[in-house]
């Protein structure tokens, strides 16, 4: 009998490829990807995007049909925001109050995705057909989610962040040393308060409900509003192209002076209208590393902090193991999300910092290699957990050495 192979074999194209094309859902003229089977049937905003991130590498029509199903969802009630959750079939009415969609939205990335879908495969009148619902979504942003005007937007939920449970949003909610149950029904909790009583992010702040500032939202949202101009520039737009940089810029800025907490040396979030800073530490607070955000001398206290608290084993643990919260294998609270490392690998990437990038992509392909598609993964032992067959598992492609064609900004 030959002795097992201790070498993780690799994850092939052909099988990202199968994944994909099992989770793919048709409806009407629309198709999207859910998920993952049974868990996860619904359309969701960021899965979307690092779906079409997927299905750029063999298949781009695909991609785009991503997006649009994506941008143009039925039953809308706010024809500005793209909704964090589009219930084809309907089945939505509920936890939202609609039948089709959610009240709520998830990290902006979608103009970038849509910036590097066009890099990949050049298609000027896709990025014309997508222009005008993309500015809608970010001046929704802009008018809804900024209510002080300091160039930091507000989630009202956590759902919004798309890290459900993290022990960010503990003091937010009231919870201390939560179990899981008791985090789930505090989001289902929040979501009927915010049903009845609306989702307007300035009367919030006035009665001091979750509001909260987030570091890797915000710095998604400063590399999003950058690739929006960069995508009216490709269109011609040279006035919005001006208009998005410098909100870009102002974001960037924000999140440089207002979101560095000296006493920590790290990024915070920002909580309430006091915004005073949440000082648990995740990797959340490496987004800025994006190109254009962290200055020189933050860089070099976010580098330190990846290397003390988020590389060993596997990387990237959601919370740091010198955390109390930290649980290597929870929902959020110390697993390793391949969502979160592909935002950190592209921000190392943006910055040329090619060694930490390598070893980040290498990791994170093992994670895949050895566990297969899963939801997330065990940061001590790297054991598949959560849903399995999850489609955004197939990023595993962007980490492989031939992957990445296009880098950061
Ligand atoms: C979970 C995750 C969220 C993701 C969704 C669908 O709710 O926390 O980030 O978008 O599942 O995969």
């Amino acid at each position: 009998m030959s002795e097992p192979s201790l070498e993780p074999k690799s994850t092939t194209l052909a099988e990202v490829m199968s994944l994909m094309r099992r989770n793919q859902v048709r409806s009407g003229d629309f198709t999207y990807t859910r998920p993952a089977p049974m868990t996860y049937e619904q359309q969701w905003l960021w899965d979307s995007c690092f779906h079409a991130l997927i299905y750029a590498h063999f298949d781009p029509n695909q991609a785009r049909q991503e997006l649009l199903s994506l941008l143009h969802p039925p039953g809308f009630p706010d024809s500005r925001m793209i909704p964090h959750m589009i219930y084809w079939t309907g089945g939505g009415l509920e936890l939202w109050g609609y039948d089709h969609v959610s009240f709520l939205t998830q990290p902006p990335m979608v103009a970038d995705t849509a910036l590097r879908l066009h890099r990949r495969d050049p298609n000027v009148p896709f990025l014309r057909r997508i222009y005008s619902r993309l500015q809608q979504h970010y001046e929704w942003l802009n008018d809804a989610r900024d209510p002080d005007g300091d160039g930091l937007v507000s989630i009202i939920h956590p759902w919004e962040s798309g890290w459900d449970a993290s022990p960010r949003w503990d003091g937010a909610l009231n919870l201390i040393r939560p179990t899981p149950h008791e985090t789930k029904a505090a989001r289902l909790q929040l979501a009927k308060e915010l049903r009845e009583n609306g989702t307007d992010a300035r009367e919030i702040c006035e009665t001091d409900r979750f509001v909260i500032e987030p570091v890797d939202f915000n710095s998604i949202y400063a590399v999003n509003l950058s690739a929006l101009a960069d995508i009216a520039g490709i269109l011609g737009r040279d006035q919005d192209a001006a208009i998005y940089k410098a909100r870009a810029v102002k974001t960037a800025e924000a999140i440089r002076n207002r979101m560095w907490d000296p006493q920590t040396n790290r990024f915070c979030d920002l909580a309430g209208e006091g915004e005073k800073p949440i000082r648990v530490s995740t990797p959340a607070a490496l987004f800025p590393l994006f190109n254009g955000i962290a200055s020189d001398s933050q860089l070099e206290h976010c580098l330190r902090q990846f290397h003390a608290e988020f590389s060993e084993p596997f990387p990237v643990p959601t919370v740091s193991p010198r955390e109390a919260s930290y649980s290597p294998d929870q929902y959020w609270r110390g697993s390793v999300w391949l969502s979160v490392n592909w935002f950190i690998h592209q921000a190392l990437l943006s910055r040329n910092l090619s060694s930490e990038a390598r070893m980040l992509a290498t990791k994170s392909r093992h994670l895949v290699d050895i566990g297969g598609f899963f939801e997330y993964y065990d940061s001590r032992t790297g054991d598949g957990l959560g849903a399995a067959d999850q489609s955004w598992a197939g990023l595993v492609i962007e980490f492989g050495p031939s992957g990445n064609l296009v880098g950061g900004r």
